[in-house]
């Protein structure tokens, strides 16, 4: 056995490629097997959300043309839909380059509303050709303890719906792709989710259960992001639980330290994304989220894409080092100096990727 697939095995991960019911995973059976991962995911971790709205509305509040030196427009608009309990809206930011041809196009969730904004340096995006809607999370699922009281969530029935708020979080990003499809600026072969931190844990989650996401870029995400759980460094299911209950549904909850009892690790999450593309951004001071850890589930979730005949996560056989670029494959890692954060040069990664 080389390297890493003695870590691997150390790790003692649920096999990825078998169906519950003990078959093989092939090629062909792949979106079944995707299914049940999705199905595993929310059931033990996220919780379930309600189904699409069948429309989503959008009125314009502001437009600013010649934006960014002239190179963008900016739009400020609220999106709408139905809900159980009346209409959900919720404003949107987007910017795109005003040479009118179809771009490929971000949607990111983020922690302020500002735009730009430290994480979000909307002009390179536009020198890199390309649009970005952001969504504040505060606006959809408030970011702390309110007994599920505001927001999107007192939208639905408690009863009916499990979800925590990542799951709200990337039902939001789904109302932004809905929007999307109507327009005639987004490449909709090239519409990525990108998030940092929580937010990368919901750009996987966004992208696992909404197909119609070309590509997922989770920064920092970490535990219960893209980290393997089993055996990881920093934070651990009982932490994250502890601090942050309302991210996740109550099931997840019984897992603390008894990750080796989760009939799922973290490589289902990335994988379920797969014969998508992945980007996985990780910082080397970063070790609450754990490198190792985020690395190691790249490589698990890998032989999914090779189910394809595309090439998954190609790695050297090592763990990561400061400076890695690994992006031959549709699963791409970085590991880069510094500290958790959403950093140029986290952007410039996911730019040249998209
Ligand atoms: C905390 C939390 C992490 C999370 C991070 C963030 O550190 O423990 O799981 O990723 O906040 O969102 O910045």
């Amino acid at each position: 056995m080389n390297q890493i697939e003695t870590l691997l095995t150390e790790r003692h991960l649920p096999e990825l490629l078998r169906l519950v019911d003990g078959r093989p995973v092939t090629r062909e059976n792949w979106e079944e097997r995707r299914a049940e991962l999705v199905d595993i995911l929310c059931r033990e971790v996220y919780g379930y959300a309600p189904s699409a709205p069948h429309h989503v509305t959008v009125t314009e509040q502001k437009c600013k043309k010649k934006d960014y030196a002239g190179k963008g427009t900016t739009r400020e608009l609220i999106l709408s839909f139905p809900t159980d309990k009346g209409e959900f809206s919720f404003p949107v930011v987007e910017v795109i380059p005003t040479d009118g041809t179809k771009v490929p196009m971000f949607v990111m969730v983020n922690f302020r509303p500002d735009v730009p904004d430290r994480y979000l340096p909307v002009e390179e995006i536009l020198d890199a050709g390309c649009g970005v809607i952001r969504i504040y999370y505060n606006d959809i699922a408030f970011d702390g303890e309110d007994g599920f009281a505001g927001g999107l969530a007192a939208m639905y029935d408690r009863e009916k719906y499990t979800w925590g708020k990542i799951r709200m979080w990337a039902f939001a990003a789904s109302r932004v792709m809905d929007y999307l499809q109507t327009t005639d600026y987004a490449d909709k072969e090239r519409i990525a989710v990108v998030g940092h931190s929580r937010l990368g844990k919901t750009a996987l989650l966004t992208a696992a259960t909404d197909s119609r996401f070309a590509m997922a870029c989770a920064n920092c995400s970490g535990c219960t992001g893209d980290a393997i759980s089993r055996n990881k460094a920093g934070e651990s299911v009982k932490a994250i639980n502890q601090k942050f209950p309302y991210w996740f549904c109550d099931t997840y909850k019984q897992y603390g330290d008894r990750e080796e009892e989760m009939p799922f690790d973290q490589h289902f999450l990335v994988a379920a994304i797969a014969p998508r593309r992945v980007a996985l951004g990780s910082a080397v001071e970063d070790i609450w989220a754990d490198p190792d850890s985020q690395y190691l589930s790249a490589c698990a979730a890998s032989p999914a894409w090779e189910l394809f005949g595309q090439k998954g996560f190609v790695h050297p056989d090592r763990l990561p080092k400061v400076g890695d670029r690994l992006d031959a494959g549709d699963l791409a890692f970085h590991l880069r100096e510094g500290t958790h954060f959403f950093s140029r040069a986290d952007w410039h990664r996911y730019l040249c990727l998209i």
